[in-house]
């Protein structure tokens, strides 16, 4: 089957597509999916750079890769009894080094749902790990719901914008902050008030929160102390040394107000999700969907930090 692999680590170029790549096996408790599309986040760019390659992704070099995905059910495990063959499918791996564009992947039941049916199948690529990520960060780790007000940085990009709808959803009165050019975007998606951080810094921000989440990755705590008081919750995308210690605090349950988020792929949220988009209550904003041959393009973009939105790599012809 064709595959999409780095030979080294290093910058985009490093991507090719090749011919000859073995087809996955399907394992008792897996799906062979044919694959749409998968979107492109900032951890593949990470992860081809060779971010991780010492600690949590060891998979040997040439690598596939590659992390949400769609497409068509085309095998299943024996033990698998939620999919069948035929099935429209939209998931993320949760093997940390990925390895999912190919023209087959390989995916554990648990980390598939159905794919919504109001949207494209080669668009639904674009929710998975995002969208999951702003879900279990609101929901799971902030308890977000009636009446709790909430803050979003980066909320016009991929994460973001569906952490802006969800905690709406949840029943939150969300605010966001962006650059100067998302801010109508931003606002349309239902944030209340938006803030430009090209003008404002946080500590311009007259306003108190219950949660404040770092979808972009970019701030401290301390950056919103005054916005979240001795109570508010903080919670970041991004590890490092003193968000790992402080959400290691927190499951020795020492201190809940500094989380740090790690998504996990789930059916169930997959599910959530898909529902979702179906009654209107959430929608991606796909910036763009390049071809196959533009995966360095792609990368290009992710890495620029300023996408609105999703990009996807559609394989469907
Ligand atoms: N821990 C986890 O499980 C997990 C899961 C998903 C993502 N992440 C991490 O979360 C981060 C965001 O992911 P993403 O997919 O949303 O990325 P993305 O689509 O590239 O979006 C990045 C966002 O950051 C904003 N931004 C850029 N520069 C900024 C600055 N100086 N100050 C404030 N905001 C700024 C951008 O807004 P403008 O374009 O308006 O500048 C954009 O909205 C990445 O670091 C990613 O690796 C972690």
């Amino acid at each position: 089957m064709e595959a999409c692999i780095y030979k080294k680590f290093g910058k985009e170029g490093v991507l090719e597509w090749v011919g000859g790549w073995p087809k996955p096996v399907c394992k008792s408790d897996s799906v062979i999916v044919e694959v749409a599309a998968s979107s492109i986040n900032p951890k593949d760019a990470l992860l081809r750079s060779g971010k991780f390659s010492r600690t949590l992704a060891r998979d040997p070099l040439p690598r596939l890769t590659g992390l949400d995905v769609s497409g068509t059910v085309v095998e299943v495990g024996g033990n698998v009894a939620r999919i069948k063959v035929g099935d429209a499918v939209f998931g993320m791996t949760n093997n940390f080094s990925g390895g999912v564009l190919s023209t087959f992947a390989e995916l554990k039941e648990t980390e598939v749902a159905k794919a919504p049916i109001s949207i494209s199948l080669v668009n639904a690529a674009s929710i998975p790990l995002a969208a999951q990520t702003a879900l279990q960060a609101l929901r799971d780790i902030c308890g977000v719901n009636q009446g709790k007000k909430v803050l979003i940085t980066g909320a016009s990009g991929g994460v973001g914008h569906f952490a802006i709808q969800i905690a709406k959803h949840l029943g939150a009165e969300v605010h966001g902050i962006c650059s100067t050019d998302n801010i109508e975007f931003v606002s349309s998606l239902g944030a209340h008030c938006v803030y430009d951080y090209r003008k404002n810094k946080p500590a311009a921000i007259d306003n108190q929160y219950d949660v404040i989440f770092d979808a972009a990755g970019r701030y401290k705590r301390e950056d919103f102390s005054p916005q979240l008081g001795k109570n508010g919750i903080f919670v970041t995308t991004v590890p490092s040394g003193k968000s790992l210690l402080s959400e290691l605090m927190a499951r020795l349950k020492i201190s809940k107000k500094s989380r740090l988020v790690f998504v996990h792929s789930s059916h169930k949220d997959l599910s959530q999700l898909a529902d979702w988009i179906d009654s209107s209550k959430l929608s991606p904003h796909i910036q763009k969907v390049y071809e196959k041959n533009e995966i360095v393009e792609a990368h290009t973009q992710i890495q620029s930090g300023h996408s609105r939105g999703k990009i996807i790599i559609g394989l469907m012809p």
